[in-house]
């Protein structure tokens, strides 16, 4: 039987890719920061649904030590941090620096990695990217990049996946930014889909949490020894609307 581990379980993506996870009925974990100021209320609502909790630190050690206690078949890695998180935490107290992308989105993802390839057999690593991740790019791009090319050096088989923007209207958060951003993004391919630029538009135009999470679960779950980078295009077609 298949055991999922889901790293960024909170997440807008992640809380998804939970929920069809087990509604195909895989035993799932779904790890929770251990100082998630929601921590109860996530326990509550994954245990409502099978799933299992873990709270482990993010620590390479303690990481190691839990991935190789729960064995998973498949580890998500689907957490990333944002400018506007960091600036909001850092009036809370907490560090630029412990909200960097080179911390979450780079360090605490490759714990996962590193964790999930020191154990014996075959093991499968879903990994959340982004469009546009390549070799030149900022922080955040650079962060993934790092991520994607330690990747491949890895035993494991893995799949990356690179959507554009994942928008839909209940996220926790207000995002403005990212919600016009996806607006006029789309707006314009719609326009360049119009004149015959279909390859454009599919490439960029958003997704949203629940089309994503079933590419995502739809991947993971198919066993093959074989590696996908899946760009936006390919991550479309899967979810209830076909999105
Ligand atoms: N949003 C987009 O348009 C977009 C587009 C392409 C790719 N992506 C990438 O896809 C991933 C998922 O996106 P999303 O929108 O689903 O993410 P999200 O809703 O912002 O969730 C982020 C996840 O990362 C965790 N996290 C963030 N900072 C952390 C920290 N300092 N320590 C521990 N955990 C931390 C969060 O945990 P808590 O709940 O405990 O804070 C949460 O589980 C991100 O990596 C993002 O960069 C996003």
């Amino acid at each position: 039987m298949t055991v999922a581990y889901v790293a960024g379980a909170t997440g807008y993506t992640g809380r998804e890719v939970v929920r069809l996870l087990r509604s195909r009925k895989i035993d799932t974990i779904a790890h929770v920061r251990p100082d998630s100021g929601r921590l109860e209320q996530w326990r509550e609502r994954f245990e409502r649904l099978g799933v299992r909790v873990d709270t482990t630190p993010w620590e390479e050690g303690a990481m190691a030590a839990t991935l190789a206690a729960l064995q998973p078949d498949l580890v998500f890695g689907l957490l990333g941090t944002t400018q506007s998180r960091a600036r909001r935490e850092a009036k809370a107290g907490v560090s630029r620096e412990q909200n960097s992308y080179e911390q979450v989105d780079y360090g605490m993802t490759m714990m996962l990695v590193r964790g999930l390839d020191a154990l014996p057999g075959s093991r499968r690593f879903v990994y959340l990217s982004a469009a546009g991740v390549g070799p030149k790019g900022n922080a955040y791009v650079a962060a993934r990049y790092r991520v994607e090319t330690e990747l491949h050096q890895t035993g494991l088989e893995w799949v990356i996946a690179r959507p554009s923007w994942i928008t839909g209207p209940d996220r926790d958060e207000v995002r403005p930014a990212e919600r016009i951003g996806a607006s006029l993004t789309d707006a314009a391919l719609g326009l360049a889909g119009l004149l015959g630029a279909r390859t454009l538009r599919d490439r960029y135009r958003s997704t949203t949490n629940t089309a994503l999470a079933a590419a995502l679960v739809h991947h993971g779950l198919e066993r093959s020894s074989d590696h996908r980078i899946l760009e936006s295009e390919d991550l479309r077609g899967y979810g209830p609307t076909g999105a």
